[in-house]
């Protein structure tokens, strides 16, 4: 018998959760049948992940755009999809319906193909957080286009680096973007990405902040040109691109443990069902609610959550231009306040840095639309938790702390709103369809509660990545070869007595940086190509703001320039140019050397120790190429 879509109970959980192990197939089928299909499919899974292999709704044909807009028209045309509140309080906000987000995305769609862009192209898009970049995104969907969305804060370098390995032939970008005091130039950023690019055919630049552009002859069009060509043409309707189920869809690049980020390939109808399922069963979305998810699109968590999840379920999604502080730290409570929002979305370092101006922004607002409460991509720690659920939810309010990544589409462990109970820093229980399990090094099922272990995922489901572009082989690597049939996810995890869920964070050699993946070999390479830098070791360390923080160790040889100040400055600048400013290390020791066992191996264990504050943890030393070293590094650490 099938299940109800939207869980309203504990038992409908545990009902749910059930039936999704015992035949996840037909449990997803299921909710699969809820959505607008061309096509019906013929086979609900095939996989396996020794390759690995994965494929859901075989056969059925459809576009996500049809189900995040077209299908909503009849009773919901005038109901706004998208709020959008700009940067600056004093500007004016935007609404767009459902019935006028379908005529700007069959606009630009239309756009699109008179630029030139075809089924299966990759088109990157390098904008800020206005209405166009979700625009832009589902146009790509439309006609069938892949899009990679880089976010703003990206250096040209990382650009380059992106469009040449997804051989992105076009760009949506802006020519600058508002983010709180500052004025970002993207489009000036976007043509020192293009001098080592030179295969990008077209750039379509849409104008924010009016800054001074270059606009390449040939290659370079306006954003509102190209839609009042369109206008003149009296194109209207576009219709939707027929796509398979497993046309790839999206392109996300994310660090990992080694070397360049990969770009991480999500397809069209899993994607569309998982985020669409878990949107409204871990927020309980009710209709006519305002989703107010604070993420920029450029991260999973803004196109799963902002464009795909809520557009999918009819819901309206209000998106924010600028930043928690600024003009003043009440921005985000006058955005609720205003707009009666009911459901905030938020990252743990955000409330943390807002924690720190106390409660003087919140009083005298009305918060009392908030009815859940959520957080996502990285441990919420206890006093933060208290504080969100104290002074913002008025501890009237579910607070959901969602796990998941980049390469899961959607949310995997959480409690659902009012449903299943909290537990503070715990992201308790998997949703349905969801299988995880704690394994220890060597890839042994560790059982039963009060247990901790590497956190895996024993079953396929629909938002799961697919490949990593071009490298199928890399993909394998990083998730499906450390343990047998299973697919791991980087993390550490404890299991309590009742079988909760807390994530501890990563194993591997990647850190969360206020909520972002940063690989620390990619830093150590930026860090690297400064001239004078030998090598390099970079580890986190607790941040009271940002959750974890970039320490680096350099061995640096001196020339000309021996100011260890104006050094340290350069490094950074290396960096913010390879990579962005969101991986600047937060602090720089110059040490002679690393410590290093008689192979040549960089002992992370130990700097880890260091730049934690916990010397004492140390332990033997004696393996050590040079055991003094460590001596001099602990005598020189940064407070
Ligand atoms: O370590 C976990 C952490 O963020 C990682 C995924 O990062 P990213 O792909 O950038 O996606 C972030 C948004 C989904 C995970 O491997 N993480 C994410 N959510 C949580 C979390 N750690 C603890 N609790 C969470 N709720």
């Amino acid at each position: 018998m099938a299940v109800p879509y939207q869980i309203t109970s504990a038992e409908a959980y545990q009902h749910a959760y059930a039936k999704s192990i015992e035949n996840p197939a037909a449990f997803w089928a299921d909710i699969a049948s809820h959505f607008t299909w061309k096509k019906q499919w013929e086979l609900t899974l095939d996989w396996n992940f020794v390759e690995p292999h994965v494929r859901w709704f075989l056969g059925g044909q459809l576009n996500i755009t049809e189900n995040c807009i077209d299908r909503h028209l009849e009773s919901l045309g005038n109901k706004p999809a998208i709020i959008w509140e700009p940067n600056d309080p004093e500007e004016s906000h935007r609404v767009l319906t459902y019935r006028q987000l379908h005529d700007k995305v069959c606009q630009f769609a239309h756009v699109l193909k008179n630029n030139g862009v075809e089924k299966g192209d990759r088109v990157c898009i390098y904008m800020g957080m206005i209405p166009e970049l979700a625009i832009a995104v589902l146009a790509c969907a439309r006609v069938g286009a892949i899009h990679s969305v880089i976010f703003g804060g990206f250096s040209a370098q990382s650009i380059a680096d992106r469009l040449q390995d997804a051989q992105a032939h076009f760009i949506i970008t802006c020519d600058g973007a508002f983010r709180g005091a500052k004025d970002i130039p993207l489009k000036s950023v976007i043509d020192d990405a293009l001098i080592a690019c030179p295969f990008v055919e077209r750039v379509i630049v849409c104008t924010r902040t009016r800054t001074p552009v270059s606009m390449l002859k040939g290659r370079d069009v306006w954003w509102e040109d190209e839609i009042k060509k369109v206008e003149t043409l009296g194109l209207h309707n576009f219709e939707p691109e027929v796509m398979e189920s497993e046309d790839p869809l999206f392109i996300l690049y994310t660090s990992g443990s080694t070397g360049k980020p990969k770009g991480v390939v999500h397809t069209t109808a899993g994607y569309m069902v998982y985020a669409n399922y878990s949107f409204v069963n871990v927020f309980q979305y009710q209709p006519e609610e305002i989703h107010f998810c604070t993420a920029d699109i450029g991260w999973i968590t803004g196109h799963s959550y902002i464009v795909y999840g809520p557009l999918s379920a009819g819901a309206t999604s209000l998106m924010f231009e600028g930043i928690p502080t600024w003009p003043d730290a009440g921005r985000f409570w006058d955005i609720v306040e205003k707009y009666k929002v009911n459901i905030l979305y938020t990252a743990p370092t955000a409330i943390r840095s807002l924690m720190g101006f106390g409660t003087a922004p919140i009083e005298g607002k009305d918060l009392s639309s908030l009815r859940v409460l959520g957080t996502v991509g990285e441990p919420i720690n206890e006093e933060a938790w208290q504080w969100y659920h104290k002074h913002i939810g008025k501890e009237n309010c579910p607070i959901v702390d969602t796990w998941w990544q980049t390469e899961t589409g959607g949310i995997l462990i959480s409690n659902l709103a009012g449903i299943t109970e909290a537990k503070p820093s715990y992201a308790t229980y998997p949703l349905p369809g969801i299988d995880p399990i704690l394994v220890d090094e060597n890839g042994n099922i560790i059982e039963g509660n009060n247990v901790s272990g590497n956190l895996c995922i024993r079953h396929p489901w629909p938002g799961m990545l697919r490949t990593t572009y071009g490298d199928h082989e890399r993909c394998r690597q990083n998730y499906f070869a450390t343990y047998h049939q299973l697919y791991f996810t980087g993390d550490g995890a404890l299991r309590d007595e009742a079988g909760r869920y807390r994530i501890t964070g990563r194993v591997d050699d990647v850190l969360n940086v206020s909520g972002h993946r940063i690989g620390t070999a990619e830093v150590e390479n930026a860090i690297n190509m400064h001239a004078g830098v030998v090598e390099s070791a970079v580890v986190g360390y607790p941040h009271d703001i940002k959750g974890q923080g970039i320490y680096a160790f350099v061995v640096y040889t001196g020339g000309h320039q021996s100011d260890p100040q104006l050094t340290r400055q350069d490094i950074l600048l290396t960096v913010t140019r390879a990579i962005g400013a969101l991986a600047k290390p937060d602090k720089i020791q110059f040490v002679s050397g690393l410590p290093k066992t008689r192979s040549g191996k960089i002992m992370r264990r130990i700097l880890r120790k260091i730049a934690e504050g916990e010397p004492g943890q140390i332990g033997d030393t004696t393996t050590l190429l040079d055991p003094n070293i460590v001596e001099e590094i602990k005598s020189g650490v940064i407070n």
